[in-house]
């Protein structure tokens, strides 16, 4: 037994086994972390409570439909005018923002309701609503995670998934899978699927439906893990040892 890199759990010490288990539990406590987070981080932002698609479509490549002054109508200026009129703005929103509006529907509602404090006479860091250009500041397109969050997100994405997934890969390659493909292709899925996920969030930005291609990625990466966790918590403790397992603990390299 002097070559421990293709040994059966089983026949690896105790100490090894330990570390193994205890490096597996840690990760699977932070995978489901990650998850919330991912959750707590995008459902929502199309409006319904549950992640989807669009969430993350809006999260990466941004939302033609929701402009600064959209979510501060539904956040905090909710209130500042009644609900019917709130409602007029909502709506030329959602039909174009036609400038020729402006003059007869918007502008008064925001002289009466807004330009009390929206004036750079009150509050100069406020959008100016006693002008047009103000209000252009606010009806502009969102256009989600701007080009350099996602250059930052991405290479501690790309660097910190690699490290887990190799440690998780190369604990997981003392198990005994048959076929052995099946085994290799769980071993580099999760790395594939890191380049394809990272594209993806840059890819929504051109066609936002590069998003399914994220919830895909992160879907098979998930399925790995999950498969790499298991198995290797099986066959260290529970499972038999496996019929195929040489008597010196090796796993058959051929079949
Ligand atoms: C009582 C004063 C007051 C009134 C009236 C008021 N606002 Fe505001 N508004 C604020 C303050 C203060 C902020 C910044 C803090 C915040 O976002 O809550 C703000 C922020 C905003 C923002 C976000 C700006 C940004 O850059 O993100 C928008 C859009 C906005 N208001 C629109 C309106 C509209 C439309 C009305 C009229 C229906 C209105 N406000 C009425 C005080 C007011």
């Amino acid at each position: 037994m002097s070559n421990l890199n293709n040994v059966h759990f089983k026949f690896l010490p105790m100490s090894m086994r330990v570390l193994f288990s205890a490096v597996l539990l840690v990760f699977g406590l932070g995978y489901c972390m990650a998850m919330f987070q991912v959750w707590e981080n995008h459902a929502g932002k199309d409006g319904d409570p549950m992640l989807s698609g669009k969430d993350l479509m809006i999260a990466y490549g941004g939302n033609p439909e929701g402009t600064k002054l959209e979510t501060a109508l539904r956040g905090s200026m909710a209130d500042m005018l009644p609900a019917e009129k709130r409602q007029t703005i909502l709506d030329w929103l959602h039909t174009g923002t036609k400038v020729e509006e402006i003059a007869g529907k918007i502008d008064p509602i925001l002289q009466e309701h807004c330009a009390a404090c929206h004036n750079p006479e009150v509050n100069p860091h406020l959008p100016n609503f006693t002008s047009p250009d103000g209000l252009k500041s606010v009806t502009a397109k969102d256009e989600g995670m701007t080009i350099h969050t996602l250059i930052r997100v991405s290479h501690i994405h790309l660097f910190s998934i690699t490290f887990i997934f190799f440690i998780t890969g190369f604990i997981y390659s003392h198990a005994l899978v048959r076929p052995t493909w099946v085994k290799c292709v769980v071993i580099a899925i999760p790395f594939l699927t890191l380049i394809t996920d990272v594209a993806s969030w840059y890819l929504t930005k051109v066609w936002s439906g590069f998003a399914w291609m994220v919830i895909l990625s992160g879907a098979l990466m998930g399925i790995s893990f999950t498969i790499m966790w298991f198995t290797s918590m099986w066959q260290m403790w529970l499972g038999k040892l496996p019929a195929d397992v040489g008597e010196d603990g090796q796993i058959p390299c051929i079949r």
